[in-house]
């Protein structure tokens, strides 16, 4: 069975303190009120990703980082390799996000090298793949997002693509209040998997767990995650309160 996972990607926020307080809360609460097999995870900034981890403990939360380099070591000021993130222990990342992709130009060539960093490493890419509004107005989203998932995927064996998480997070509903409809959702999610099936077999590409992200909401989760290929969903701006984000894992 695929795993079902609600992941909250907290971007660039948050003091050290309002970091802990938010780990905090979101513990507690997954602690007393969550039942089930759903993977809470929280996506943080680097700086925190030790104090929060040593935080968390043995809590069914885990934890993530939001990047890593295409290399592993040397003159690359500012960098963060995915065998630093190994030796922390942290088990997730986060690759592709449309920010990085936008602000930070990167593409699918260099996605497929930390794709590769972070796999040796043992860490679990969360790739993330989506349309910007111009692209789902011309109707060519399903080709485009195939794309990106060929060119920073296909070259893995089957056993390696089994190790990656993909979310699907449409550009025009990130941060915009406007979230896909769940058909849109669904309908993504199923070209996905059934691309992923016509290179890897069905058979893998069930196993494949795939999240949707953009505006995802207490309120609009349980419609989004009832889709029979919508495995749960990567949260930005609700992650950042804990009594919202708790109703989006709760919903799972
Ligand atoms: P929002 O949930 O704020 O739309 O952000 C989604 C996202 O980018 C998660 O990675």
């Amino acid at each position: 069975m695929r795993k079902k996972i609600v992941a909250g990607n907290w971007k660039m926020n948050k003091t050290l303190e309002e970091a802990r307080t938010l780990t905090a809360e979101v513990m507690g609460m997954v602690a007393d009120e969550v039942k089930g097999n759903a993977i809470t995870i929280l996506c943080v900034p680097f700086p925190y990703l030790v104090p929060l981890k040593n935080q968390l403990g043995n809590s069914s939360v885990k934890i993530g980082a939001q990047n890593c380099s295409e290399h592993d070591s040397g003159a690359y000021t500012g960098e963060v390799s995915a065998l630093m993130l190994k030796s922390i222990d942290i088990p997730y990342v986060i690759l592709g996000h449309s920010e990085r992709r936008l602000y930070f130009g990167e593409d699918a060539k260099l996605l497929a090298k930390k794709v590769d960093k972070a796999l040796a490493a043992s860490l679990t890419p969360i790739f993330c793949c989506g349309e910007p509004l111009e692209i789902r107005e011309a109707g060519t989203h399903e080709k485009l997002v195939k794309q990106q998932i060929e060119e920073a995927l296909f070259h893995l064996s089957a056993e390696a693509l089994q190790k990656i998480v993909i979310a699907y997070e449409p550009v025009w509903a990130i941060g915009t209040g406007k979230t896909a409809t769940s058909q849109q959702a669904q309908e993504m999610h199923a070209v996905i998997r059934k691309h992923l099936a016509s290179k890897y077999g069905a058979g893998v590409a069930e196993t494949i767990s795939i999240l949707y992200g953009g505006s995802v909401k207490a309120d609009n989760a349980k419609e989004l995650f009832a889709c029979p290929d919508v495995d749960g969903g990567l949260v930005g701006g609700a992650s950042l309160k804990s009594r919202e984000f708790v109703d989006i894992v709760k919903t799972m």
